[in-house]
């Protein structure tokens, strides 16, 4: 094959786009609380290995593009649109008007706010540092972020404590330095209280979102477990206020079984809010879209929230790959994910209505009778019908290729 020349490169992958079919129009996409944050369509491809291959982009384009694409929220961190030093500032209004204006133009909600506390210098040894000013400015960053979520009309504000941790041992002492971060959270659920009363609008919820490793090489709150032991520890003043946003591929990180880390999150009530990606168990954090990497776990994924009326927010927190173009950001990156998002979630409603699965389900809980006093009676009774486990696995297969409506491969 000849080389494809640079200028036929949009349309050839436009046409292979729409060979692929199976979109969803954007009206569908808006039914979903789909939240699309500025720093993923904003990505440019940079690491510590790697120079960025995408040119920058601004809010208004990417609000903009989820408009056309049908991704009906926008979520972003305080620096993400605004400069660190135009924080606070009337630089800082002039943003906000600018964003509310653009996400009015184009039919969009802010759904999020977080406050980057990880990329700047001042936070090299985390927001809860040993100096006293460097919490108080931390204070004063989450309370500024409070305050432009609820001008923004945010429902919840993020945090990832990513630097809050260490590289080396001993340096810093764990305990100090989460009491220290509770001061934080503390001091952004005060201000909330108090700038929701005065804008007669609800608190914000408040979402702790773990991640085992990085860019901290040691992380004092690693995993959603372990942040819902911090909610419940007594530091904080109001607990209530409190919740979780897991990542899916943050906990598959450290090797979790996503959905009982979500079970678990489910049963202390503090399942607020859900990063959706993909990625590979004790790897990086790769930010893959949802769906690329592990269908079936998904599907599972969505089965549980599904059963549970989870009715939160699903945050598209990933990474177009740096092979993708800015033109393909739009074009082919957030409207496959949503579509593979959107395509799951359906298909988890048809394993909740499934006969197979809700028939096996039910016999397994009748259980097949024995002696309760007798494990040997016991073991006997329920053989045969134990087998139903791998036929629902079997069968949630099928689901996922289409092989309960009769798709087969003739051979
Ligand atoms: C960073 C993290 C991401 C997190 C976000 C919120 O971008 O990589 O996982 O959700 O911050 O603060
Ligand atoms: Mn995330
Ligand atoms: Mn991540």
């Amino acid at each position: 094959m000849k080389p494809v020349p640079p200028a036929k490169q949009q349309a050839l992958v436009a046409r292979l786009t729409k060979a692929c079919g199976g979109g969803y129009s954007p009206k569908q996409r808006r039914k979903y609380f789909l939240t699309g944050p500025q720093w993923a369509a904003a990505y440019e491809g940079h690491a510590l290995f790697h120079a960025p291959t995408r040119r920058p982009v601004g809010y208004e384009e990417v609000i903009r593009e989820y408009g056309k694409i049908g991704i009906g929220y926008w979520a972003t961190h305080d620096t993400d649109v605004i400069a660190t030093p135009d924080l606070g500032t009337a630089r800082q209004d002039e943003t906000v008007a600018g964003i509310k204006k653009a996400l009015k133009k184009h039919g969009l909600q802010c759904s999020m706010v977080t406050t980057e506390t990880f990329h700047h210098a001042v936070f090299a040894a985390s927001p809860a540092a040993e100096a006293p000013e460097v919490r108080e400015y931390s204070k004063w960053r989450l309370t500024n972020t409070v305050r432009i979520g609820h001008e923004l009309g945010a429902q919840f504000a993020v945090y990832w404590p990513g630097s809050l941790g260490y590289q080396v041992q001993g340096a810093v002492e764990e305990t100090n330095t989460l009491r220290w971060y509770a001061e934080g959270l503390n001091a952004a659920c005060e201000a909330d209280i108090a700038i929701a009363r005065e804008n007669g609008r609800p608190t914000l919820k408040h979402c702790l979102e773990a991640k085992p490793f990085e860019p901290a090489a040691q992380i004092l709150l690693p995993s959603s477990d372990a942040m819902l032991a911090f909610i419940f520890s007594g530091l904080l003043k109001h607990p209530d206020m409190v919740g979780l946003n897991p990542e899916y591929l943050h906990e598959l990180m450290w090797g979790a079984a996503v959905r009982a880390a979500l079970a678990r999150a489910l049963l202390c009530n503090k399942l607020f809010h859900f990063d959706i990606n993909d990625g590979y168990p004790l790897k990086h954090d790769v930010d893959i879209g949802v769906g690329l990497v592990n269908p079936l776990d998904w599907l599972n994924v969505l089965v549980m929230l599904r059963t549970h009326a989870y009715n939160g927010p699903f945050n598209l927190d990933y990474k177009p790959p740096r092979t993708t173009s800015n033109q393909g950001v739009f074009s082919v990156s957030f409207p496959t994910t949503v579509d593979r998002f959107i395509t799951l979630w359906e298909m988890a409603g048809e394993v909740s209505s499934d006969a197979v699965i809700s028939q096996a389900y039910e016999a397994l809980r009748a259980g097949g009778g024995g002696d309760p006093r007798d494990a040997a009676s016991l073991a006997e009774a329920n053989r045969e019908l134990l087998t139903l486990h791998e036929l629902i696995a079997h069968r949630l297969f099928q689901i996922l290729v289409g092989a309960h409506k009769g798709r087969i491969y003739s051979v």
